[in-house]
């Protein structure tokens, strides 16, 4: 198919999809979109939510004329599909907590949802939860402190321990309870996988890991291949709020520094 993979998220945490979209196709033309002005996506409400993330997508669409769509947040997934394909021609490509694949692994019967606030609410996330994990347990945690972690952390800062230590209590309270403790976690925002090394070396126990990067990349082969070759060229970025800390962690993937990306829809774009 003619035109890149387009790969769009509130801020870095799509680059873990990009990540996983060169492992499985190396030649690969990519695109990354974000909408930094808006992080997190995790706190907004729905409704403006919808709208911006469409106005968004469109406009990025629109500058890089893509194959596919990979909406490369959890958060916007799961509130946004339908509409963005009533608004695009392209076929485009989610990012939902992997419940299954963890539920099929876990020997505890055990699971921990890490994701935004959003995610954690969202109906579409509970449907997941008792379509495929009806018979464990599941302890969902919002952890949108890690969003801004991982954005710092892609930047060149330093993590702040304390922080992630608060975060992430509840979490570690499950994997040590007693007679069924937690054993698989499901990173449902793809700002966390960046933090993955992290997260293990805190685990006070050894834990499963699981986040939707491998999925997406086998969707995308199906719906999208053969996909465009990348000829060697760095792939494009695209942000609502360009800056030096988002160049760095794009480059870190490949990416250019990121161009301005400019909305049409005046309404989609106040705060
Ligand atoms: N990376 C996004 C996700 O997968 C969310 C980060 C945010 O709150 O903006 O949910």
């Amino acid at each position: 198919m003619t035109g890149p993979v387009l790969i769009f998220d509130s801020g870095v945490g799509g680059l873990s999809v990009a990540a996983a979209l060169r492992r499985h196709y190396p030649e690969a033309a990519l695109c990354y979109a974000c909408d930094n002005a808006w992080l997190p996506y995790g706190l907004r409400p729905d409704a403006a939510l919808v709208r911006r993330i469409v106005a968004v997508c469109t406009a990025a669409v629109e500058a890089c004329r893509p194959a596919v769509l990979v909406v490369a947040c959890n958060t916007a997934s799961t509130l946004a599909l339908e509409p963005l394909r009533r608004a695009l021609a392209i076929p485009v490509v989610g990012t939902v907590p992997a419940i299954k694949p963890a539920a099929a692994l876990s020997r505890t019967r055990h699971l921990g949802l890490l994701a935004t606030s959003a995610t954690v609410r969202r109906p579409y996330t509970q449907r997941l939860i008792e379509r495929f994990a009806a018979d464990c347990r599941v302890t969902c945690l919002a952890a949108d402190a890690l969003v801004g972690e991982a954005e710092t952390w892609l930047g060149g800062g330093e993590l702040d321990a304390a922080r992630l230590d608060a975060a992430l209590a509840p979490l570690w309270q499950a994997a040590r309870a007693g007679a069924a403790p937690l054993d698989t976690v499901v990173l449902g925002c793809t700002h966390f996988p960046l933090l993955t090394p992290t997260l293990s070396a805190l685990a006070p126990t050894p834990l499963a890991w699981i986040d939707s990067g491998d999925a997406i990349a086998r969707r995308v082969g199906q719906l999208a291949a053969p996909l465009a070759a990348a000829g060697g060229e760095r792939s494009r970025g695209l942000a609502t709020a360009p800056n030096a800390v988002l160049a760095r962690a794009l480059a870190a993937y490949g990416f250019q520094p990121p161009a301005p990306l400019a909305l049409a829809d005046a309404g989609a774009v106040a705060h």
